[in-house]
């Protein structure tokens, strides 16, 4: 049997009390379904700097490296916000996507029947909603250089952020969206500004023509980021996979996301590029914070962080079986009425982080 090494990262605030809920999943598919993982656990972020003075050790990051997967919680909280800016939580984050070269970020906007009634959309617009956001995450406008801010002597000063996009930055992020659209329905919609940016028209040109060397099979459409925008809260049904650059990436996602509730269930992959075995160093986290303001209370909801572990199933490890069967009882879960307060409705039970998460498991 292929081992299956995962490396936990639980973070700082509510990322342990997540985690929690996932180990007990991973502990019952090696038990029952025989899925042989292996698991080994690290510090990031805050925990990691009392421990250690930095974000993230050198140890820890050499797990990582070595791992098929990193299953990561959250990090952050108030503790930390006078720690020194480069050993900052968020540096801990910041160092495994840069090493581990993570530069596809997957946004999926899912819209379970049961939370259509607490989307900011009508429930007819996003019922049944189910989109992927694919964000460049190394490139562009946030790591471009020139970056900075310049005095210009007059009692002016000049702020400077370059954005910057290499053919094969585009063309490898075209590839992955390509390729994750043909596991899904087959359409990709590509968003860049064109008509105000050099690097957008090379954006256009490469996904134009690396969809016409390997994906022809594929339906792509370009639309302006901007109108891209629009249309996702105007009609976004009618998108399956997007692809766009980091910084639009960065907006449109967090747009989608507020499409479908609470920042409890939004789950997120950053996937590298294959080895020679095909297999993609990656990352899997929740899109939520660490929640000081809930943490070590009990009533985090794990479901971002249990979508997370199902995103890992099916994109490091190609179970795809057991990746739909989670996501199901996660709907199943929801349908029956049982919610952390985040997702709370009237009728429903409120419930904590572990009854959450038993009962996902027991409905897997
Ligand atoms: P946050 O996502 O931690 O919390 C925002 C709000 O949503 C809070 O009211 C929180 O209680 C609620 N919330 C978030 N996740 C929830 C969950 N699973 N269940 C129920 N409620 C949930 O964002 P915030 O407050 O801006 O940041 C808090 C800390 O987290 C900061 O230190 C920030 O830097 C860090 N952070 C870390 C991230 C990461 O680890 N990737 C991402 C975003 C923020
Ligand atoms: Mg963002």
């Amino acid at each position: 049997m292929t081992a299956r090494n995962l490396l936990l990262l639980p973070g700082d605030g509510i990322g342990p009390e997540a985690m929690a809920e996932v180990r007990k999943i991973i502990a019952y598919m090696n038990a029952e379904l025989g899925a042989g993982f292996t698991t080994d656990e690290g510090l990031v972020g805050g925990s990691a700097y009392d421990a250690h003075g930095a974000a993230i050790s050198e140890g820890d990051m050499e797990k990582a490296l070595a791992a098929d997967a990193v299953l990561f919680g959250a990090v952050g909280g108030p503790k930390w916000d006078d720690v020194p800016y480069e050993v900052r939580p968020e540096a801990g984050l910041l160092r495994l996507r840069k090493d581990l070269q993570l530069f596809a970020n997957l946004r999926p906007a899912i819209c379970y029947p049961a939370l259509a009634n607490a989307s900011s959309l009508k429930p007819e617009l996003v019922e049944g909603l189910d989109i992927l956001i694919v964000r460049e995450l190394t490139g562009g406008v946030y790591f471009g250089e020139p970056k900075e801010i310049i005095d210009l002597g007059n009692g002016q000063k000049r702020g400077i952020d370059t954005q910057v996009y290499d053919t094969y930055e585009i063309e490898r992020i075209a590839g992955v969206a390509f390729e994750l659209a043909r596991t899904r329905n087959n359409r990709v919609c590509s968003m860049e500004k064109r008509n105000v940016m050099k690097s957008g028209v090379l954006w256009n040109q490469v996904v134009t023509e690396t969809h016409k060397r390997a994906y022809s099979d594929v339906k792509l459409e370009h639309m302006l980021a901007d109108a891209g925008g629009m249309q996702l809260v105007r009609a976004p049904k009618q998108f399956d996979v997007i692809v766009t650059d980091n910084l639009f990436g960065d907006m449109l996602s967090d747009v989608a996301a507020m499409l479908t509730g609470s920042l409890g269930m939004l789950p997120s992959a950053s996937l590298g590029a294959p080895d020679i075995k095909g297999r993609r160093k990656a990352l899997y986290e929740p899109v939520h914070g660490s929640a000081p303001d809930i943490a070590g209370k009990g009533i985090a909801n794990p479901i971002a962080m249990i979508a997370s572990f199902a995103m890992c199933l099916r994109y490091s490890f190609n179970m795809i079986a057991e990746a739909d069967n989670l996501e199901k009882a996660i709907a199943e879960v929801l349908d029956s009425g049982v919610r952390t307060g985040d997702i709370m409705a009237e009728g429903c039970r409120q419930v904590g982080t572990v009854e959450m998460g038993d009962a996902i498991l027991a409905a897997f």
